[in-house]
Order: C-alpha cells, then structure tokens, then sequence
C-alpha cells in the first residue's frame, strides 16, 4: 500500500515536470509561415538535419577569427558571425558567436538582437557602449567605457550600440544565445526599407517635417554584418 502510494506520487510529480519541459522552440528565424501543402514545406523552424552517421569536425568548425576584419566602410566597424549559416553544428545548441573589429571612432550603430541575448568581450581597444530599456522600464540608458579584459551584457532584444572612443583600432568578441540571433539595424530598418516606409507614419513618429524624412531616406545604410 505504502509503495504503491510513493509511486503514484512519482507518476504525478514526473507529469508535472514532464509537461512544465513540454514547450515550444522559440523562433530560430525572421518568419516561418504556415502551409498546408507538404510539397512546398522544406521550410522549417531552424534547419534540417544531417544524418548522424555523416557528421564531421568540419560541421562544428570555422576558421579565420584571428584575422581583423575589414573596417574600411562609413560606420567603420565589421561585425563577423560565426552563427548556423557558417557552422552548421549549431542548429538546434542555442549559441553562437562574432567577432567585431573597429576603426578609430568606429561605431557599431543602434541594433537589436531579436533572438539573443548577447555577451561581449574587449580584447584591444577602448568602447563606449550602451543599452536602452524597454518603454515599460523608462527606456532608461545603461553605458560604460569598456577596457581590454572589460565584459558587458546587452539583453535580448534591446537596442544596444558599440563606440571605438580610442586612437586605436579594438576588437571584442561576443557570445549569443541564438544559432541566429538575427540583426535589427534601427536606422537602416527604418530609413533604408524596401519599399520606404511611408513619410506621414515616419514624419508623426519622429515628430519632425517631410525634408528631414526624405533626407534620411536618401541616405545609404550601410549593414556592417558579415
Ligand atoms: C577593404 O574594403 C575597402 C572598401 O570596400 C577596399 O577598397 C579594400 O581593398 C579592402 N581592404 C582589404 C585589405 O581587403
């Protein structure tokens, strides 16, 4: 009797537990829309995956971080991803990485990750960076001047910008909690989008006249992603 009651409690608390793991995946890219036709379905949720038997080193692997990237652009800042597309063994693992080198005064301008929360160290250089919080939390601004050795999070999905505020050249690595964490680029979303946004959504949102929308909409937004 006694037994067959600890089991039964087992059973419960395993369900329990059994059904709080029982989630979705969170989404692994931009928009993964539903069809009924299995035909057409080779989109999925992530990427397919490699029979077992065939995987080699070579899946897991990438090469070359070691080498600056190229900064010779108008932001001047190179962001080089070693995320799913690059190394196909992280589909389905959840991380992933980049490298980021500056020019002096380069920038890494307003982005967001809508997938990952990112972890970024300094390895030369001197780096203005920030964070902005979310209405709900005063959109307060968080910095800091970051030195080698310096490591600083940004929380997924908040708009977060990286300074080179040295004389020199930096580069900083970062860990994302995403195979494909995804890049938002403010102004080049808002500003450089194919069609254009409209200028009467632009000119109320921004608060500013029609010249000011066009002008900015003329601009070349430079995708400093690798
Ligand atoms: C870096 O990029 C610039 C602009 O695209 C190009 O002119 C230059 O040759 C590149 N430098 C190297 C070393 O690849």
């Amino acid at each position: 009797m006694k037994v067959s009651c600890q089991l039964v409690v087992l059973v419960v608390l395993g369900l329990a537990v059994g059904s709080a793991f029982a989630y979705d995946p969170s989404p692994l890219q931009d928009v993964c829309v539903a069809i009924n036709d299995p035909v057409n379905g080779v989109f999925v949720n992530g990427k397919f995956c490699l029979d077992p038997n065939k995987v080699t080193a070579d899946h897991f692997l990438a090469r070359g971080f070691n080498v600056p990237g190229n900064v010779s652009n108008p932001l001047g800042s190179v962001v080089t991803a070693a995320d799913v597309q690059k190394i196909p063994g992280l589909n389905t693992l959840g991380i992933s990485l980049v490298r980021i080198d500056y020019a002096p005064y380069g920038l890494n301008p307003p982005h967001t990750h809508p997938r990952g929360t990112e972890i970024l160290v300094v390895l030369e250089g001197t780096l203005y960076v920030g964070f902005v919080t979310s209405n709900q939390l005063g959109n307060k601004l968080i910095t800091k001047v970051l030195y080698p050795g310096d490591v600083f999070v940004f929380p997924i999905g908040l708009i977060h910008f990286q300074l080179n505020v040295g004389k020199t050249n930096a580069v900083a690595f970062a860990g994302l909690s995403s195979q494909n964490a995804g890049v938002i680029t403010i102004s080049k979303s808002l500003f450089g989008s194919t069609p254009p946004i409209s200028v009467d959504v632009l000119t109320k949102a921004f608060q500013v006249d029609k010249n000011v929308i066009d002008y900015l909409q003329e601009q070349f937004w430079y995708d400093n992603n690798n």
